[in-house]
């Protein structure tokens, strides 16, 4: 298989197991089964079809696909109980399939393949000889993108039902392991932290059982050199299409071989096969460079961008919001939110969005949801009329719900107690003093279906807030296979969104979870946004949007101007910067902007004015991370270089500050070396060249968390 720049190859050995032999940079027709080798290795088991044959082994050999309890030892691909109650697969190659376009995922979301596309799928068969049960490698090569995405089908193909309790999606093994392992973790408030770990012996796994894909690992991940950064080395990038339960293993073997495996966790994972009946996995979306991590990182965005959301915010610029969160939390009347609204249009607003507290008794978050009514106290004249009074002011209108999610003191908990996950016999424990709805039930996903149905029915909604607000615990439902519910969850979810998104194509999606509990490229396929964290604090900020940058676009990351001190910090950054910052996201503000100062109102219209004029750089060019905020320069740095690399827009943020402190140097990236450039701030001109390798001082001046905009522009 051949993209644009990568080669994948693999092979069928003698004895029909389906060999992986190379995925790197482009190399046109050529052999590579030449680089496995046979040896006779001592405690490898060799197939019982290899005869005397001692250098045929399963443990050893680089496969596409892991068989199970046969003799590979690593981690692997698969694992399930037969109708004899064995754990035994061998997957012996029984066919292969070339064909346009691409394979079908049905019920769950994957890449899209737009009109330019040129897309061609590979699938390859393995049957178990003895169980029947066939696996289905499904490879599609988007060659203009540059990626291909992968996914695996299991068929039952036997006569007995059968237990499917593992399926990793992708399966990636390496002759080698010379490479670093580069992941994203955190925590509420703090999520997609950097990590770039060595390989070590034996395993490596991130991963959730949270029943989203959580704040505390991504399901992205990077494979890369250990000589790899920004601008040069070979990534391997891994990013799962999937909001659920996840992981990720990385196993450095025996032999200094590296196998990669990702997919739905194997924990509390069961899915049972009748006879003829298939299971397909989630996506993974495989992008290789010899390039280094900036390339890498622009992949996944260029796809991000393009390929992964149908809405029509897609392409289109967003609206800049304001959120009544942090202006108001629960208390809040109609007057005071037109009220925040009508300042909100002075600072530029398109969009005043109402966040949590609108609906029953919800002026805490002890109760209510689940009574998906307006409170008449604090909305006399409803959504609908909050909506046509907004509208006046020339903004349009958007709301906040968390649709699967049910506090006990409710009318619909009262009436529908057995609409909860919740294991009978066992009190459940609670989240944010909530429970979770049972999406895996129909009756549950027509409620959510029908009630989000009549709300934006009944008035002039642009944009909705989908929050989600704790990790699943007691995953039960009703009788039958307890195995099953947490993905039987997600599906239920995705025919929501899907259901939801095809009545109203005209609203703006934002995904939430706590901010970032669910930031993954499943719920991008049905919300274009997602909440990028709760913690808006500018300067923690930093690290969480580098993070997030190694595999989304800034167009996917809601970032908004709060007030100081910062409440969830403490911290008082300068307004600048936390303007600089949350223009690198979907920019907005969460503030009451009639508390702000005449000074203050000047400086967010300028913001939003300069948001304004840099939206298309912003979104559309290519980001470039110029200074890590775990460098220890005391400063961050980042910028937005257009296509045609004639213009850039520069940021940089004094994270720790030292007086009398060293000067450090701001080396620019993704100019023409041969083009001259003015640079705004410095007023000097200079070649792209001496911009990039010699660089700018960065000003002394500055002070602790103070930043510095400015465009780079050709002159010539
Ligand atoms: C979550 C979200 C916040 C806000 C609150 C409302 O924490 O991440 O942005 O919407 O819920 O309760």
């Amino acid at each position: 298989m051949h993209t644009s720049h990568s080669t994948y190859q693999m092979k069928i050995s003698e004895l029909g197991y389906l060999l992986h032999i190379y995925y790197g940079s482009r190399i046109d027709d050529e052999d590579l089964s030449g680089l496995l080798t046979h040896y006779d290795r001592g405690f490898s088991p060799n197939p019982n079809v290899a005869g005397r044959d001692r250098t045929v082994s399963l443990d050893v050999m680089p496969q596409e696909f892991s068989s199970a309890g046969v003799g590979d030892f690593r981690v692997s691909s698969i694992e399930a109980e037969n109708g004899d109650l064995s754990r035994a697969f061998e997957g012996k190659y029984t066919g292969h399939w070339i064909y346009e376009g691409k394979y079908s995922l049905p019920d769950l979301p994957g890449l899209r393949v737009r009109e330019n596309d040129r897309t061609d799928t590979l699938e390859a068969e393995l049957k178990d000889p003895v169980s029947g049960l066939t696996v289905t490698l499904c490879y599609c090569v988007f060659e203009n993108l540059d990626v291909i995405t992968r996914t695996v089908r299991v068929r039952n193909g036997g006569t007995e039902p059968v237990r499917l309790t593992r399926i990793m999606s992708v399966t990636m093994d390496w002759l080698e392991s010379d490479f670093d392992f580069i992941h994203f973790d955190g925590r509420h408030t703090m999520e997609r932290e950097f990590h770039r770990d060595p390989l070590i012996s034996g395993q490596q796994t991130i991963g959730s059982i949270r029943g989203t894909s959580s704040h505390q690992h991504n399901p992205f991940v990077i494979l890369c050199g250990k000589d790899a950064g920004e601008e040069h080395g070979e990534c391997y990038g891994f990013s799962f299409v999937y909001s659920g339960n996840f992981q990720c293993t990385v196993e450095k073997d025996q032999f200094d071989q590296t196998r990669l495996v990702m997919g739905i966790h194997p924990d509390r994972f069961s899915w049972k096969l009748e006879p003829g009946e298939s299971f397909f996995a989630p996506e993974v979306i495989l992008a290789y460079t010899d390039r280094g991590l900036t390339k890498l990182s622009h992949m996944y965005h260029d796809i991000f961008r393009t390929n992964i959301s149908s809405n029509i915010y897609r392409n289109k610029k967003r609206p800049v919001l304001l959120n009544s969160w942090e202006a108001a939390y629960f208390d809040f009347r109609h007057e005071t939110l037109v009220d925040m609204a009508r300042h909100g249009a002075e600072l530029g607003a398109d969009l005043f969005v109402l966040d949590d507290g609108w609906f029953g008794d919800r002026n805490n978050d002890f109760c209510a949801l689940g009574d998906w009514k307006e409170n008449p106290e604090k909305l006399p004249r409803g959504l609908k009329g909050l909506a046509e009074d907004i509208n006046e002011l020339g903004l349009d209108f958007g709301v906040w719900v968390e649709p699967e999610m049910v506090s006990e003191n409710s009318r619909l908990y009262r009436e529908h107690p057995d609409w909860t996950l919740q294991i009978p016999g066992r009190p459940a424990a609670r989240g944010r003093y909530q429970l979770v709805l049972d999406l895996s039930r129909e009756e549950v996903q027509n409620y959510i279906v029908d009630f989000m149905d009549e709300m934006l029915s009944s008035a002039n909604i642009a944009y909705v807030k989908w929050d989600m607000n704790r990790s699943i615990s007691e995953v039960w439902s009703g009788g039958g296979n307890q195995g099953a519910v947490f993905h039987r969850y997600v599906l239920g979810l995705y025919r929501v969104l899907e259901r939801i998104e095809n009545a109203h194509p005209e609203v703006l999606f934002e995904g939430c979870s706590g901010g970032g509990g669910r930031f993954d490229p499943g719920m991008l396929y049905y919300h274009p946004q997602i909440w990028c964290s709760d913690n808006t604090d500018a300067i923690n900020r930093l690290k969480i949007q580098y993070g997030t940058s190694f595999g989304y676009p800034v167009c996917t990351m809601g970032a908004h101007v709060s007030v100081c001190p910062n409440h969830q910090t403490k911290r008082a950054v300068p307004l600048g910067t936390r303007g600089i910052v949350a223009m690198s996201g979907t920019f907005g503000y969460e503030l009451d902007p009639g508390k702000l100062t005449a000074r203050e109102k000047e400086e967010c219209r300028a913001l939003t004015e300069t948001y304004r004029t840099y939206s298309s750089l912003i979104d559309q060019g290519d980001y470039y991370r110029l200074e890590s905020p775990y460098s220890g320069k005391g400063f961050t740095a980042w910028a937005f270089v257009s296509r045609d690399r004639r213009e850039a827009l520069v940021n940089v943020v004094i994270t720790d500050k030292e007086p009398n402190g060293a000067q450090r140097y701001l080396k620019l990236r993704g100019l023409r070396e041969d083009l001259r450039y003015h640079v705004e701030r410095y007023d000097i001109c200079r070649s792209g060249a001496a911009l990039m390798r010699a660089g700018l001082p960065v000003d002394l001046g500055l002070g602790e968390y103070e930043g510095m905009q400015f465009a780079v522009t050709a002159v010539r």
